[in-house]
């Protein structure tokens, strides 16, 4: 199998023009039985998160061959957001970040936190946006929890693609449709000024 990515938790191969393998490898500096748990553990939760936000109609790359520490996914083809934003204009940033902005919404619509929500893991692919990599995610129904979600899409933004943050963001803001969650994505801003 061909590696194609080497991450920081997980390595991902290419098991054939249609499917990938993400794999979490053994950590040497972690104690083994607490290193096995913590693979364990990180490579269902991704699972379980893939296969609800699917039913959620959310585009995600389909699980299959589930093992302890690794699972085969989709491999969606197309580009990863990070490489294709600076060359758009404002049209198409709309148009893109309307999908972005309905994506994240059904996501938390369905108590789906992504955890890592960056434009490294998301996919232009067909038209559509894939979410990928929920290595970092969990369910949560606390607005908190979500607005905090919303916030690290928006430093994201501002960190990699700065000439033009500010209307991507609004018009995911503009697609997002829990005001409570808007509401307190304010304070959850608040206190990221107070820490930086
Ligand atoms: N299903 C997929 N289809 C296409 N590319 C993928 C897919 N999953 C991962 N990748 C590629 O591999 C990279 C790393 O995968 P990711 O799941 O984000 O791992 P990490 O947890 O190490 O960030 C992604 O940024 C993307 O380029
Ligand atoms: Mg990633």
């Amino acid at each position: 199998m061909k590696e194609l990515f080497r991450g920081a938790e997980a390595v991902i191969y290419e098991v054939n023009e249609k499917t990938l393998l993400k794999k979490r490898a053994r950590k040497s500096y972690r104690i083994k039985e607490l290193d096995e748990k913590l693979r364990k553990a990180r490579t269902k939760n991704e699972i379980n998160l893939l296969r609800r936000a699917s039913s959620a109609g959310v585009c995600v790359p389909k699980v299959s061959g589930i093992e302890k520490y690794s699972f085969k996914m989709d491999y969606v083809k197309g580009e990863l957001l990070k490489n294709y934003i600076n060359a758009l204009d404002e049209k198409e940033l709309n148009c893109l970040f309307m999908k972005v902005g309905r994506g994240i919404n059904a996501l938390h619509g369905n108590n789906i936190i992504h955890g890592d929500l960056t434009t490294s893991n998301m996919i232009l692919s067909n038209g559509k946006v894939f979410f990928i990599d929920f290595g970092l995610g969990s369910l949560s129904c606390k607005a908190e929890d979500k607005a905090v979600d919303l916030h690290l899409i928006k430093q994201a933004l501002i960190a990699k693609h700065n000439r033009v943050w500010r209307k991507c963001f609004e018009t995911i803001k503009e697609n997002y449709n829990d005001a409570q969650v808007l509401e307190r994505l304010k304070s959850v801003e608040r206190r990221g000024r107070k820490k930086s």
